[in-house]
């Protein structure tokens, strides 16, 4: 690619994107939420155009014209983009979602801008695209062969606006990304050798409460009783329903005679602080990384720009750093 001002003609794959609904999204969560989603959208697709070896041409308003080298590093990108950008909304638990058109063919630069059918092309399938969509020329599905492994579907030939022939086209199937999981703890596990019984009215009582905590309605349960009339295991039952229902089950114990302070804590964060990925930790903790840190110095090994604690020493027994000595 040149920028020497009205260069010869070069094959390339140009891709558009475009944010949908930006607008009744903004009405919807308000300008703060929606440039903080605009942000993680931009880098999702930045990401995205730097994996595949894109060039960014220029901005268009509510998405990006690319140009890439390679037919198939074009259509990897966008799936990309589109996973990331659903991966954006899942967390935010906001609906956002971006359509892509890609074409191929000849291109011509001019200064830092590029011109040519296959441009018009792009912009038209992405006008053309429906939400969470792709859209390509079936040059575009030629060219990329099996490579990258993507899997087109025709959508025929498509009548675009300002071009005179119908323009053969197919659909990029794309999956969303399946997040990790959170075991369920080791140490409430092989309970379900033995199936559990009775226990009806307790089990009701702490089925409602989940139910509660899930409306948003946060609870404690606190189960006492003699040794061997089944505490643990009431608590196992109600985790591994809960767990099947996708709740996230964090475990931690402490004995008798206190080893470490706040024993069950720390060990229930340690647990997840070591089975989660890194990004989805950072959105979990939120401000609260630097206090949690305290309990759980892994937790800054694996996040190293943590905010600062915010509650200083908050009474809790520890070196001058703020953390607790091992026991
Ligand atoms: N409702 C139940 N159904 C089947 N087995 C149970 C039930 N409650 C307790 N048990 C079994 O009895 C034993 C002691 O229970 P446990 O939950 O460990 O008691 P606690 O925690 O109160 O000391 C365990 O082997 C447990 O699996
Ligand atoms: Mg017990």
């Amino acid at each position: 690619m040149s920028d020497d001002g009205g260069g010869r003609p070069e094959t390339a794959t140009v891709l558009f994107t475009d944010l949908v609904g930006s607008t009744a999204l903004r009405q919807a969560v308000g300008d703060d939420r929606a440039d903080e989603l605009r942000r993680l959208h931009d880098s999702v697709l930045r990401d995205a155009i730097a994996a595949h070896g894109g060039q960014e041409v220029k901005g268009t308003g509510d998405g990006i014209m690319v140009v890439f080298g390679s037919a198939a590093g074009a259509v990897s990108a966008a799936a990309m983009m589109q996973r990331g950008v659903d991966r954006v909304g899942r967390r935010a638990a906001s609906t956002i979602s971006i359509r892509v058109g890609i074409s191929a063919g000849d291109v011509v630069w001019e200064g830092n801008d590029c011109f040519g059918t296959p441009v018009v092309e792009a912009r038209r399938l992405c006008d053309e695209a429906s939400a969470d969509q792709i859209v390509v020329s079936d040059i575009v599905r030629l060219l990329a062969g099996s490579r990258g492994g993507h899997e087109f579907r025709s959508l025929g030939a498509l009548e675009l606006k300002g071009l005179a022939a119908p323009l053969a086209a197919a659909e990029v199937a794309w999956a969303p990304e399946q997040p990790a999981r959170t075991p369920f703890p080791a140490p409430l596990g092989g309970v379900e050798a033995v199936r559990f019984v009775g226990r009806i009215d307790e089990l009701e009582r702490v089925w409602t409460s989940w139910k509660r905590a899930q409306a948003g309605d946060k609870r404690v349960v606190l189960v006492s009783g003699e040794p061997g009339v089944g505490k643990t295991r009431l608590a196992a039952e109600l985790a591994r329903r809960a767990f099947d229902e996708g709740a996230l089950v964090l475990f931690g114990r402490c004995d008798e005679d206190l080893a470490v302070p706040y024993e069950p804590f720390v060990q229930a964060v340690h647990a997840y602080v070591g089975a989660c990925a890194p990004d989805e930790l950072a959105d979990q903790i939120g401000p609260h990384g630097g206090d949690l840190a305290r309990l759980v110095p892994e937790l800054a090994e694996r996040l190293p720009h943590l905010p600062e604690p915010r509650h200083p020493r908050n009474g809790l027994p520890g070196d001058g750093l703020g953390r607790i000595p091992p026991c």
